[in-house]
């Protein structure tokens, strides 16, 4: 299926909502060291596609069929995009993947030093937590905010995320298996994706059966991205990626395309959308067919 203008019209005018809520979301009367700031909002304004805080609140607005259910959304959306931009911050540092490039600018330690740099990390993913509590001024019931904190904690976390990321660091060519490799792409990548979805559908009140179709969905286009990541790293325009190509390669990662190759990473991609694509059919969702087309957006896109 073709991907129609719409959604990426939709896409971005996701994107544009989340950027005003962003600006607003540290706010100016705060005693913060300026270069703390400048750090902070140089990177989470870099731009970027915004996809997490998108998958928020699309699946709040889905489930509930409402708009007020996608407003209740927007502080967790940004809740999200903040952890995400700190882990993207951390992953470029010298320690990591060592790169000079994200979001068509330098990274944030080339222009601010290091220090700042994990400080800017640290800072972004303590701010994330602060966010959620505001949703509840905008009607998300305190149980449902207080299972977003624990899901973050969990899915950011060392069982989430960084654990993802501890396994990528180890992961060696050669030796790292195709189920290792799984593991580390669930869990670096999917797992902010699986809070994504699964915040934006608690905050529209979803049934036990809708939140485990909609991980399931989650799950799945989440490796497709990362697997879609490392194919883009290897065939990718730099100057739409906004980030330079073969950083893998560079750093001998393991990757898909290197276990598995490109036909087959290519067919896998497209495997795991279709089976996310039936988790949010059988889900008995008001409004499905915005996430059946992020879902295929995704499979198609080139940055
Ligand atoms: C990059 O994420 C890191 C991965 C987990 C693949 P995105 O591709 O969503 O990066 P931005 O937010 O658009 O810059
Ligand atoms: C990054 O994976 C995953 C996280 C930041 C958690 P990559 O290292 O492949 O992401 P890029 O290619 O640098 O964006
Ligand atoms: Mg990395
Ligand atoms: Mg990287
Ligand atoms: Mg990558």
């Amino acid at each position: 299926m073709n991907v129609s203008v719409d959604i990426r019209e939709y896409l971005k005018q996701c994107a544009s909502e989340v950027e005003t809520a962003l600006q607003a979301s540290l706010p100016r009367e705060w005693d913060i060291p300026a270069t703390l700031r400048d750090a902070m909002m140089y990177s989470l304004e870099a731009g970027g596609k915004r996809i997490r805080p998108a998958l928020v609140m699309t699946a709040a607005e889905a489930i509930r069929g409402s708009s007020e259910a996608r407003a209740a959304a927007r502080p967790v959306a940004c809740a999200v995009e903040y952890v995400h931009t700190y882990s993207l911050i951390h992953d470029d540092l010298p320690a990591m993947d060592d790169d000079d490039y994200r979001r068509g600018k330098l990274t944030n330690h080339k222009v601010f030093g290091e220090a700042m740099a994990i400080l800017a990390g640290d800072a972004l993913l303590t701010h994330a937590f602060s966010l959620i509590p505001q949703s509840v001024r905008q009607g998300v019931p305190l149980e449902a905010a207080l299972a977003i904190v624990e899901d973050l904690s969990l899915l950011a976390g060392a069982s989430g995320m960084v654990g993802g990321q501890v396994a990528d660091m180890q992961g060696e060519q050669g030796m790292t298996t195709v189920k290792e490799l799984e593991y580390i792409h669930l869990h670096k990548t999917s797992d902010l994706v699986i809070f994504s979805v699964k915040s934006g559908a608690r905050i529209g009140g979803a049934t036990p059966f809708q939140l485990e179709q909609l991980t399931l969905y989650a799950r799945n286009i989440g490796l497709a991205f990362q697997i879609q990541d490392d194919i883009l790293d290897l065939i990718g325009d730099e100057s739409k990626l906004g980030k330079k190509t073969n950083s893998d390669v560079n750093q001998q990662k393991v990757t898909y395309p290197y276990l598995i190759g490109m036909q087959e990473s290519k067919a896998l991609v497209d495997r795991l959308t279709e089976e996310a694509k039936s988790a949010v059919s059988n889900a008995g969702l008001s409004n499905p067919s915005l996430l059946l087309q992020i879902a295929d957006y995704l499979v198609q896109r080139d940055h």
